[in-house]
């Protein structure tokens, strides 16, 4: 929304579409976007433009009805709105994308992410006041229950307060943003469980070049535009505005912000709904109170080359590729040394107040989907050895369909590089309310979770745009590390392996850097698997999550069917897969279980089966069970707990070359998004 910054529609359309495409690695099916059209902005209508598929068609669409748009006209205030969808209720398809509707004059027009629960009981009741839907998701009901109470209600209320008795009949999951032509230039945005940032930028005024804001940190919210002319953009993530503006604000639950008369305001709802109300009563007036709030102004540390390319071809091998880097960014200012340069402990700032109570916890409990879910098994076995406390995994969609037994002494680690997943969300909300100690690892600084829970640590890996997430995945372990060396500080007997470990952690980057000469060798290797239908992998003990991560990667990316096996369960039923075809991964580096991996080798050997060998770089002993050489890979050796940071690499790689070759789309796998806002 632009106030006093004049901008043609050229403009206007040009931003949206970079904002969308910053946006597109979130979900990206379809998409589509609205914008004021014509001269006189009091008697304006709005245009829509929808199209399934990636950014680029709904770009194409809009080239194609140039002639129907006006692109060098300029307007005085301007506000547009515009959505990438990830298909939840309905197929990707141009009448289920947003903006939705509320009729064919657009007089309401609405963006949402989120789930809407009780629209199917929303859509009857308007159903039966005569109101048509077109499409098959539950975002509908949104602009049509708007121009429903507008027609009653209108000249009693602002467009925000008619918002707020629409968000009075909503439950679910949202962040919505609303636009209509009966209040030009105004923008009305709100949030509930799905996230939302309000960016504040300045525009150049006539005549003047662009002023700075001088005010930092806590400003009054209704901040007008004076001297100078403002933009204001709101989005789920800031990567769609990062280019800019620095300067952000996190609505939080419950909040509706307004766009009007050039600034902006945050209202809070004295009450929104009654849980449980189902049947949707719309025969009252508007009696929704409402207060004007603060918010604290945030300066976005993000600078815009993180969620660029650069060089790479990918996303996803430019992450890869970042993991040194990205490695010693998780350990910066966690791990003190002497003034020799020799390290001496770990310190982590945010956790002090909390070790003790973990440390007396009656068992700590790792919680998270997908990768994140992969990085807790990862460092479990270290985590029980050097808390001896019993550490448990939940995957965070079971624990609610479980409804799993939660208590106040236990700490619960969430794990999420998003820190949005609803899953892991709406999990760390129930350990809440059983009263346990809830600790974030998580990378989006300012994210639901690592604002929601007690303390943490930010992983600090940096944007990771790729669905596929690979430096999140090795910067979450390299966190947990950290933490469960502080929580065992105060143990003289396990002062040794501590300090072998801590030696460890700060050779990662190096170690990490020639674990990634392997490409070219990764890449011979995916020739030879370019046309396999199925990989399994054997991991176990440090390396079980490296044969799960591993065999996600595969799956998610390169769509080769793969499965991550604990070899310890190799004779309990996936021996009777193996055979002469069936390509299988080995992990054989050394540590305890190296002598047991060693047997499990022989024994797919002794069934002609096809190995491929991940084992240390000075061990050769292994070399005659690889089938052949490209089937050997031998990465350089860390500290036991470690080596799984080292050993995913040439997996990682592995998939990334499969993608490529077998022709799929590496940075948006078909059907996956990556921040699943939605349950
Ligand atoms: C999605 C992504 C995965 C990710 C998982 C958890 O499924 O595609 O890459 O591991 O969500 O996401 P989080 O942001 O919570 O780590």
């Amino acid at each position: 929304s632009n106030w006093n910054c004049p901008k043609s529609q050229k403009e206007i359309v040009e931003k949206l579409l970079t904002g969308l495409k910053r946006l597109e690695y979130r979900g990206y099916d379809s998409a589509g976007l609205a914008l004021e059209d014509g001269e006189d902005v009091s008697r304006t209508t709005a245009k829509v433009f929808r199209e399934t598929g990636k950014i680029a068609n709904l770009e194409g669409l809009l080239e194609a009805s140039e002639k129907d748009l006006h692109g060098d006209l300029v307007f005085e205030s301007h506000c547009g709105i515009a959505h990438t969808r990830w298909a939840t209720h309905g197929p990707p398809a141009p009448k289920n994308s947003h903006p939705h509707t509320s009729d064919e004059e657009n007089d309401f027009l609405v963006v949402h992410n989120g789930i809407i629960t009780n629209h199917q009981a929303l859509r009857e009741t308007l159903q039966r006041k005569g109101y048509m839907f077109e499409s098959d998701t539950d975002t509908e009901v949104i602009p049509k229950l708007t121009k429903y109470l507008f027609d009653k209600f209108h000249d009693k209320c602002s467009f925000r307060q008619l918002v707020m008795e629409v968000l009075r009949q909503l439950h679910g999951a949202y962040a919505l943003a609303f636009k209509s032509r009966h209040y030009p230039g105004e923008l009305v945005a709100a949030k509930r469980g799905s996230p939302l940032l309000l960016g504040i930028a300045e525009g150049p005024h006539p005549g003047e070049q662009h002023a700075l804001v001088t005010s930092e940190g806590f400003v009054p919210t209704s901040k007008r535009a004076k001297r100078t002319s403002m933009e204001f953009y709101f989005a789920s993530d800031a990567s769609a505005m990062v280019e800019h503006t620095k300067r952000v604000l996190h609505l939080e639950d419950d909040d509706v912000a307004h766009i009007h008369n050039g600034g902006y305001g945050i209202y809070r709802m004295e009450k929104i709904h009654t849980e449980g109300e189902d049947s949707p009563s719309l025969a009252y007036a508007p009696t929704v109170k409402s207060a004007e709030v603060e918010r604290t102004i945030e300066t976005l540390t993000m600078e815009v080359e993180q969620i660029m390319k650069g060089n790479f071809d990918h996303f996803m091998k430019k992450e890869i590729h970042e993991q040194p880097d990205a490695i010693q960014q998780t350990m910066r200012g966690r791990v003190v040394f002497d003034a020799d340069g020799n390290v001496q402990r770990v310190f982590l700032g945010g956790m002090v107040d909390y070790l003790s109570t973990i440390r007396r916890s009656r068992r700590i409990i790792l919680c998270g989907c997908g990768t994140s879910y992969n990085s807790a098994i990862a460092v479990r076995q270290l985590m029980e050895e050097l808390t001896e406390l019993p550490v448990t995994l939940e995957l965070a969609s079971d624990v609610l369909d479980r409804q799993c037994p939660f208590f106040r002494d236990d700490s619960i680690i969430f794990i999420s590089q998003s820190g949005e997943t609803a899953d892991t969300l709406r999990a760390l909300e129930y350990a809440k309310s059983k009263g346990a100690l809830c600790i974030g690892i998580v990378n989006v600084v300012g994210s639901a979770i690592s604002r929601a829970t007690d303390c943490g640590l930010h992983i600090n890996a940096g944007a990771e745009i790729g669905v596929a997430s690979t430096k999140a995945y090795t910067c979450q372990i390299t966190s947990m590390v950290l933490l469960a060396l502080a929580l065992s500080e105060d143990s003289r007997s396990r002062a040794d392996r501590r300090m072998d470990i801590m030696r460890g952690v700060v050779t990662l980057p190096d170690t990490m850097r020639r674990a990634l000469e392997l490409d070219q060798k990764m890449l011979a290797l995916a020739r030879t698997l370019v046309d396999e239908n199925s990989l399994l992998l054997f991991g176990r003990g440090y390396n079980y999550a490296t044969a799960l991560e591993g065999a996600l990667k595969v799956k998610e990316v390169a769509l080769l069917h793969s499965e991550g096996i604990l070899a310890g369960e190799m004779k309990h039923g996936p021996l009777a897969l193996v055979d002469e075809t069936l390509p299988l991964v080995v992990i054989a580096t050394r540590d305890s279980s190296y002598l047991k991996q060693k047997s499990v080798i022989e024994q797919l050997r002794a069934r002609d089966a096809r190995c491929i060998l991940i084992v240390s770089e000075d061990d050769d002993s292994l070399d005659k069970f690889a089938s052949n050489e490209d089937m050997i890979i031998k990465v350089p050796e860390v500290c036991d707990c470690l080596q799984p940071l080292i050993n995913i690499v040439p997996l990682q790689l592995l998939s990334y070359h499969l993608t490529v070759l077998r022709g799929h789309n590496v940075d948006q796998p078909r059907n996956l998004a990556k921040s699943v806002t939605v349950e």
